[in-house]
């Protein structure tokens, strides 16, 4: 029988996961690929994390560079995180030979195109579809089974940690700090929780997502980035009240003059099936020409979930042959030299509807200079809610703006912010009422 001999790069939670898989799933995975799939290195930092794992004969070490020199490896799987060393790591796999797989979301989405030259040059495969989206199959879906759709909008919620944030805050009325504690608290939430709080995690899948969607390299810096952390208890309980609910969405969308690419806390219509998906989990809707739109939901982290994403790709790996066989599908689902670069559209022409929130003193005559203001720079309303208390130094004024460009939104908050009246900085969020 022939196999197909894997090194394994990193022994943390997705590390851990794959090896576990591999030894539990070793005779499913032979009848299903008729290729055994071997683990025979794994190398991380700390290798003593792998005692008492039983791993029959499988070499651990330290020495990752040594796994990636190895004849005895075939395909590198690399789990370990970061830029470096895991690129030097990678490129120097390729030009030996050996397939790639990686769950390295932000490897990909800052150096996937000269990680796909060397591929390409090497003549072997690497794949990725554990880098978004865990066990959601979603990059699959796009390079193979929407490959005869021109695909010209995808929008999902791409990180667990600021939906569970975002769920626990409209659940329990609560701030946005005291829910980031208890996540942390649980386990929900990293230490450091800004590179998933501040969208950045989002973003670099939503990076990967639109190059493989539209037919480019994947560019995080055309991406703009916004995170949750000013999102407020009176935002999620305004939007609850006009049948709304907010999420943090990657939205990528392409027409005639260019793409659109952001990351950004949107309300969303509580009717909408991507308002339903609570908690940890992520969806991905996808829009194709032919298919119309289509929604993949499951989990998006874990070691399960992401374990099971990397060993499909083996799966994949042994079932084109291993060595022999490569570039079945190509990496961004469209050939190398006919990928392309689109356009990128200011963030400032971006058209839509906007939900404003303002503190301000509760007296006769305010709402008549915001909404003069908002005249000036031809904003139309479609609604304003305001509760007047006449105990407190400000209260919320709500509005909800018609179509509009985010240039005169931000013209027109720059200019509320300087009036006697509103007391903190105004606030806007986008609102995609088309979403399902
Ligand atoms: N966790 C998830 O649910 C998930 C989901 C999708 C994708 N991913 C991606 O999967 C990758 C791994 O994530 P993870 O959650 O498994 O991380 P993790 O738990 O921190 O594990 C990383 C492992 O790699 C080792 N490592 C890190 N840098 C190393 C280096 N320079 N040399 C040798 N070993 C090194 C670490 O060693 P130590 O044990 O000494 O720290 C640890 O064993 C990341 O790219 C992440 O974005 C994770």
């Amino acid at each position: 029988m022939k196999e197909l001999r894997i090194g394994l790069l990193g022994f943390g939670v997705v590390g851990r996961g794959v090896a576990e898989l591999l030894l539990a799933q070793e005779k499913l995975l032979r009848e299903r690929t008729g290729v055994a799939l071997r683990l025979v290195r794994i190398a991380t930092r700390t290798p003593e994390r792998a005692q008492g794992v039983p791993l029959g004969a499988v070499q651990v070490s330290g020495a990752v560079h040594q796994v990636v020199t190895a004849d005895d490896v075939d395909v590198v799987v690399e789990v370990m995180g970061g830029l470096e060393p895991a690129r030097s790591l990678l490129l120097e796999a390729l030009q030996r030979g050996k397939h790639v797989v990686t769950a390295n979301k932000a490897l990909i989405a800052m150096h996937g195109e000269e990680l796909m030259r060397a591929a390409a040059v090497a003549g072997r495969d690497l794949l990725f579809e554990a880098a978004v989206a865990g066990a959601i199959p979603i990059i699959k879906v796009l390079r193979e089974s929407l490959a005869a759709n021109q695909i010209d909008q995808l929008y999902g919620i791409l990180n667990g940690t600021c939906n569970y944030i975002l769920t626990e805050m409209r659940e329990r009325g609560s701030s946005f700090d005291q829910v980031l504690q208890d996540a942390q608290a649980k386990g929900f939430a990293e230490a450091d929780p800004s590179f998933d709080v501040d969208g950045i995690d989002a973003a670099h899948k939503l990076a990967i997502l639109a190059a493989i969607a539209f037919g480019s390299f994947p560019h995080f810096s055309q991406i703009h980035v916004e995170g949750i952390r000013h999102v407020s208890a009176v935002d999620i309980t305004w939007a609850s009240e006009m049948g709304y609910r907010i999420k943090l969405l990657g939205i990528a969308k392409q027409d005639a003059e260019g793409v659109e690419l952001r990351v950004q806390p949107t309300l969303v219509p509580v009717t909408s099936m991507v308002a339903s998906v609570e908690g940890v989990f992520n969806a991905v809707f996808v829009r194709g020409d032919a298919a119309g739109t289509t929604m993949y939901y499951g989990r998006g982290a874990g070691a399960g979930p992401t374990a099971s994403a990397v060993v499909a790709d083996l799966a994949d790996l042994a079932r084109n042959g291993g060595k022999e066989a490569t570039q079945r599908v190509a990496g961004f689902s469209t050939l190398l030299e006919c990928l392309s670069s689109h356009p990128v559209r200011e963030t400032a022409e971006w058209r839509g509807e906007y939900y404003l929130r303002l503190a301000v003193a509760d007296r006769p005559g305010v709402l008549a200079e915001v909404t003069t203001v908002l005249a000036r720079q031809q904003i139309s309303i479609d609604a304003i809610h305001q509760k007047g208390r006449s105990d407190v130094a400000a209260v919320p004024l709500i509005m909800v703006t018609h179509e509009t460009t985010e240039r005169q939104v931000r013209a027109a908050l720059r200019e509320m912010e300087g009036l006697d009246a509103v007391r903190e900085t105004p606030r806007f969020i986008r609102i995609e009422p088309g979403f399902v």
